[in-house]
């Protein structure tokens, strides 16, 4: 198969997310051979460097990033710097001949990547000054990728939709959703639907609850204005947690095509039942973390990050339980939780099993150990499957682990979720990425929610940095009998 060959145009070049984690991963698919030597990079932001300097910083980027120090100036100097103001008509006229000129020395067939990572204000208009300059007229494909936020909620995610459409066809449209390019998050299917042991058992005749928990122990850090405005609910449940509570309660996809799969997972987001009005207090938890210790070290909290944040009224935390109203899940909770400032960094599933129906083998019914079956997502990638069995000499059950490493830790073995992502996308395959159906559906779920939160206030803080969140959350289980089992 020929490597493909393309320019990768970067809006938001002098940013963090370019700095972080687009240049390591096309450095990355540059060393592992994936991309062909025929590539360029066109980075684009408003301040005025030069492309030494640019090539510079993605130097230091990728030497931070990757931890070595190896000459790789043949690379950086595929990188091209232009500045570039986003409502100035000369920056778009000026882009095109430089892409021009690029095709030419590359050989890049015309083929092109325009990613957005940058202020979402300018998404739209972005997208239809690319098509109204002709930056889309070329001899290859052009394809968009777009970083979150995809809206602020269903009206706004639209409105941006329906600009972005009027310029690119759905299928050039790539809307990123990092946690999709995870490798365990892409293992979900492949645990499911490779194993015969689990398929039969996966419906409400035999898993008792679902759990996902995404936690992070970091704080609001820099990001005080974005997070203000956006909380915990946008930033991680509309995207990141609705995505793997899909992935875990799809039907299998006839073929593993793109539109099979999307088709499959927009029919579980369909089906999520609307929590409104007086239901949102007992459906779903909001935190915001107070004072506390995280390894240890005071942390402040959430109020005295930063100025504007001392009346805030944003959750940094939020628990809930989804219901999945069809025939494979009609009474199975899935509850979800995801906050800044909890006790780690982990993302785990643990799906649950019903108990067996009579107990031999536990000296009480409260020692009796449900079956579980643990995705690792991250740091540790893996899968626990918990069981029952005797030890040597006892007579009684105990709960015993089988336990498989991927051997990824924290992306070192494991290529990079933007890697993957940025490469799938140079290939056109957008299963990884969101369709706007899923991203609408999302949208109208947290909708009904936080609009409920916005008319009450609420009585933060309520949890303890490095804590696992507000107690209310636990009590959300314990009234159906559950607990949250340890992310450790
Ligand atoms: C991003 C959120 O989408 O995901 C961040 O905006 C969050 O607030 C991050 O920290 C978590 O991603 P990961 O890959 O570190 O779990």
């Amino acid at each position: 198969q020929q490597k493909p060959k393309v320019i990768i145009v970067i809006f938001g070049a002098t940013g963090d997310l370019a700095k972080r984690k687009l240049f390591p991963s096309i450095y990355r698919l540059y060393k592992s051979g994936k991309i062909s030597e025929d590539f360029a990079v066109v980075g684009l932001a408003r301040r005025p460097w030069t492309n030494d300097v640019f090539r510079d910083n993605v130097e230091n980027s990728i030497h931070d990033a990757l931890s070595t120090d190896e000459n790789i100036g043949t690379f950086s100097s595929h990188f091209y710097y232009h500045p570039f103001d986003v409502t100035e008509t000369s920056s778009y006229q000026d882009l095109k001949v430089l892409l021009e000129e690029l095709d030419g020395k590359y050989q890049t067939d015309g083929n092109r990547v325009f990613y957005l990572a940058m202020a979402p204000e300018y998404f739209g208009s972005i997208a239809q000054n690319l098509e109204s300059y002709g930056l889309k007229e070329s001899a290859g494909w052009s394809r968009l990728v777009i970083e979150k936020p995809f809206g602020h909620d269903l009206a706004s995610a639209k409105e941006l939709n329906n600009e972005i459409r009027a310029a690119f066809d759905e299928e050039q449209i790539y809307r990123i959703d990092h946690y999709l390019g995870k490798e365990m998050v892409q293992n979900i299917e492949v645990i499911r639907f490779a194993n015969a042991i689990f398929e039969h058992l996966w419906n409400n005749q035999y898993i008792s609850n679902v759990q996902i928990t995404s936690s992070e122990s970091l704080g609001v850090e820099e990001r005080a204005r974005y997070y203000d405005h956006s909380g915990a609910t946008r930033d991680m449940v509309q995207n990141h947690m609705l995505q793997m509570v899909a992935l875990l309660a799809m039907e299998p996809p006839i073929k593993l095509t793109t539109d099979e799969i999307r088709s499959e997972k927009v029919k579980v987001l369909r089906a999520l039942r609307t929590i409104e009005n007086e239901k949102v207090d007992k459906y779903f938890v909001r935190g915001q973390y107070d004072s506390g210790s995280i390894n240890e070290k005071p942390v402040e909290r959430y109020r005295d990050e930063a100025e504007e944040l001392i009346d805030s009224n944003t959750e940094t935390y939020v628990a809930g339980k989804v219901l999945i109203d069809n025939y494979r899940w009609s009474g199975v909770p899935f509850y979800i939780r995801t906050g800044k400032r909890m006790a780690e960094k982990s993302t785990k599933i643990v799906v649950e099993f019903k108990d067996i129906p009579m107990n031999l083998y536990f000296k009480t019914n409260r020692e009796k150990h449900p079956n579980l079956l643990i995705i690792h997502i991250q740091p540790n990638e893996g899968v626990t499957l918990v069981l029952n069995a005797k030890k040597s000499g006892g007579s009684l059950a105990e709960p015993i682990q089988l336990a498989y490493n991927n051997y990824g830790y924290d992306g070192i073995n494991t290529p990079e979720a933007y890697e993957k992502l940025l490469y799938d996308c140079i290939l056109g395959d957008a299963t990884n990425f969101t369709h706007w159906d899923e991203v609408a559906y999302s949208w109208a779920y947290i909708d009904s929610i936080l609009k409920t939160w916005e008319t009450t206030q609420a009585d933060f803080p309520n949890y303890k940095s490095g804590s696992m969140g507000p107690e209310a959350a636990d009590k959300l289980l314990e009234k159906d009998g559950f607990h949250w089992w340890p992310i450790t």
